[in-house]
């Protein structure tokens, strides 16, 4: 039976594999899921000595243990590093958006609905499951090696040092990543460029605790107000950040690459469909996905202070906090970012409270080169697992283990993203459509034949 064959007549014991992987609660930044993310990792390590790697491993780490394996039984040929990511994002659904439970997946007008559907179980184990067709039909064409990590979405700390202490162990002639996504399984794109991250906490204290609001309001600086005054002091009127020095090392966009870019354009009509806002907005001078794509930005994520309960409360809180990342891109530094706005944030904290900034977790940019060989066999598999010519896109989410790899092992970067625009990755209902993860399946099937006969 050959490989394609084999995944053909396994599709239905994989999709209990990979609904049995999405049972596991693996919520990476939740430390009341620190039993489930372990579980998560033991079911891989199970998992991938089932399919035949010769030698896996859980190596322990400071929080999460990163899943090691390999197969090193093709000499000559090429060897390929497969990184993904076994950790979710918490379900976080206030209003009751899901309309199944996040973590008992169904399977509905073809889409598999459960959190971490798309980012990123059903997308590594799509690659997963490629390598067992692989090593079951006897026509394995390259050398494998996964690394597998449960801390992706907290910024991947522990896997950092990983990484450097072991680039001899981790050599590779390719890393491929299945963490991204396509315009549509119909417009098929791949990705090129990611954008990076330093992510922050800005924390401003008044009095030593909550005080009556009747009693103090009006003579003590409140420290939400404080905190709103400094945020809304990082943007001007027109969506530019102020932050002095945050633009200075942003690249100009090519026109080579504008006009790559413009073959994918998000136009404000759909912009407004996708996410039910009235309006566009940002940076003037930048169409919208070259906002996505090519520039930097700075959002609040949270912001906590007081009062937030039902009904009403007189209070002056002791404390506000918000959480604040900025994407970033080429050139950009993330400890030199959060340098520059902890700077700007005491230069903007009132004589009347205090302030402190705090880095939570970074992540490097990364753009990969789209003359490789490696990226041109990846044009040809995808051509052939989806039925079209993919373009090019930079995305705006962010990977931050990929820069480290690519100047750890030198080696060149493929981002095989399978997911597509409308996942709800990291929201309610998140998804992954069969049809992706069966051409993601082709796609990997083909991309690994190529590689292996140009080893
Ligand atoms: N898989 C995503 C990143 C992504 C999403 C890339 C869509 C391209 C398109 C990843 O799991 C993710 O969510 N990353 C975080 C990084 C962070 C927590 C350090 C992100 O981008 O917010
Ligand atoms: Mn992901
Ligand atoms: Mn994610």
């Amino acid at each position: 039976m050959n490989p394609y064959e084999y995944v053909e007549t396994h599709r239905d014991a994989f999709l209990d594999e990979l609904f049995e992987f999405l049972r596991i609660p693996s919520i990476s930044t939740l430390s009341e899921h620190a039993a489930d993310v372990r579980r998560a990792a033991e079911w891989l390590k199970a998992h991938l000595e089932g399919i035949g790697m010769t030698h896996v491993e859980l190596v322990e780490t400071a929080r999460h243990p990163i899943v090691y394996a390999e197969w090193l039984g093709a000499p000559g040929a090429p060897t390929v590093l497969i990184y993904g990511h076994y950790d979710v994002q918490p379900v976080d659904d206030p209003e009751g958006q899901w309309q199944s439970d996040p973590f008992e997946p169904v399977l509905r007008d073809g889409n598999i609905y459960a959190r971490g559907a798309t980012d990123d179980k059903g997308q590594t184990l799509t690659q997963i499951k490629a390598i067992q067709a692989l090593l079951a039909s006897g026509q394995m064409p390259i050398n494998v090696k996964f690394v597998i990590e449960g801390e992706e979405e907290s910024g991947s700390d522990n896997l950092y040092p990983f990484v450097d202490q072991n680039a001899e162990r981790l050599a590779a002639d390719v890393i491929v990543i299945s963490d991204t996504g396509m315009k549509s399984i119909d417009r098929p794109s791949v990705v090129y460029g990611l954008r990076g991250i330093a992510y922050m906490e800005i924390e401003v204290r008044g009095p030593r605790q909550d005080l009556h609001s009747g009693m103090y309001g009006g003579v003590v600086h409140n420290p939400a107000q404080a905190l709103v005054e400094i945020l809304a002091k990082m943007h001007d009127e027109q969506g530019r950040v102020t932050v002095p020095g945050f633009y200075d090392r942003v690249d100009e966009v090519s026109a080579e690459e504008r006009a790559e870019l413009a073959k994918t354009p998000l136009p404000e009509e759909q912009l407004r469909s996708e996410t039910g806002v009235p309006a566009a907005w940002g940076e003037p001078g930048f169409a919208i996905h070259e906002r996505l794509a090519f520039r930097p930005t700075l959002e609040i994520n949270g912001l906590v202070s007081g009062w937030t309960g039902e009904g009403a409360k007189t209070v002056l809180p002791a404390k506000a906090l918000a959480k604040v990342s900025c994407r970033l891109v080429p050139r950009q530094d993330p400890h030199e970012i959060f340098g520059l706005v902890r700077d700007f944030v005491r230069a903007q904290t009132p004589p009347t409270v205090t302030s402190e900034v705090r880095l939570l977790h970074h992540g490097m940019w990364a753009v990969v080169d789209l003359k490789s060989r490696e990226m041109q066999a990846a044009l040809q598999a995808y051509e052939f697992g989806f039925g079209k010519r993919p373009t090019f896109v930079r995305e705006g989410g962010s990977v931050p283990i990929v820069g480290a790899l690519q100047r750890a092992l030198q080696a060149p970067v493929v981002l095989m993203g399978f997911g597509q625009q409308d996942d709800n990755l990291h929201g309610p209902n998140e998804k992954f459509a069969l049809a992706c993860f069966e051409g993601g399946l082709r796609t990997t099937l083909r991309f690994y034949e190529l590689i292996g006969q140009r080893g």
